[in-house]
């Protein structure tokens, strides 16, 4: 069983797969890179797009319709990639999300790109008091995360995991500071966040194979099962993270660290 917890797999609701075709393209790509479930997440809140609970249930069984029709061998499991905004909590205890599992315990959270939100903490550590907890999306993207692996030992810490993107263990830029996150167990999950098969592609065979190479079959392991946990709403049980090289830093003359 290999699962795959973030994907834009659904057509027509956001920059993923455009219709049908392209949905089929993509899930016939997934069981080729040896994806049996893959879990729809769709933007939520994000630009224009909205894509509520209902719409995303609905079109999600009719895509798992759609494939076995086709023959296509993947099961597909409704989710959302929550962009984080201040509806967050409101919209949790309206119940108008969708977590990752059916037990309603792991949530994909997306932020954006350049700045973290100044209240950040304090909302996701509302979130985890209402029993959640925050699968931070695919992390490397996020520049303040990626550039200070320290603000992701306080998520951890805090109960959050964090999803690194498998394509970017590929990128000539990025791989190696990828890999070093990796190494620092900062990493719980990896997932394709797949939209395309040009640009943004699964990448997961790739990715493991990198990790087998780099790491070991036990880090592969570690990865695959623990997406396992998550789509079954189970227990994740993490490495510990390896102790960060502390950055030095002038302060009014004197060195500091922090
Ligand atoms: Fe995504």
């Amino acid at each position: 069983m290999l699962v795959d917890i973030h994907s834009h797999i659904l057509p027509g609701i956001d920059d993923g797969a455009q219709d049908f075709d392209d949905t089929l393209a993509l899930a016939e790509q997934a069981v080729r890179e040896g994806i049996t479930h893959i879990i729809a997440t769709p933007h939520y809140r994000k630009l224009n797009w909205l894509n509520k609970k209902d719409e995303v249930l609905e079109l999600t069984e009719q895509v798992q319709s759609f494939l076995d029709e086709n023959n296509v061998n993947l099961k597909v499991y409704p989710s959302q990639e929550i962009h984080v905004t201040d509806h967050l909590i409101d919209e949790l205890l309206d119940n108008k999300l969708l977590s990752l599992d059916p037990y309603d315990r792991y949530l994909l959270l997306e932020y954006p790109s350049r700045n973290l939100p100044k209240n950040y903490l304090e909302t996701l550590s509302h979130v985890i008091d209402l029993g959640y907890t925050p699968v931070i999306a695919h992390v490397e993207k996020q520049a303040e995360l990626f550039n200070n692996p320290s603000l992701l030992v306080e998520l951890i810490e805090m109960g959050c995991l964090t999803q690194l993107t498998a394509s970017s263990l590929l990128d000539p830029a990025d791989g190696a500071k990828c890999l070093e996150l990796l190494n620092q167990n900062l990493i719980h999950i990896i997932a394709s966040d797949v939209h395309n098969l040009d640009s943004r592609n699964f990448h997961m065979k790739e990715a493991f194979e990198l990790i087998e190479q780099h790491q070991s079959i036990d880090y592969v392991n570690y990865y695959i099962n623990n997406s396992n946990q998550l789509i079954n709403g189970e227990d994740i049980i993490i490495k510990d993270p390896k102790k960060i090289k502390m950055k030095k830093k002038r302060f009014f003359g004197l060195k500091w660290f922090n």
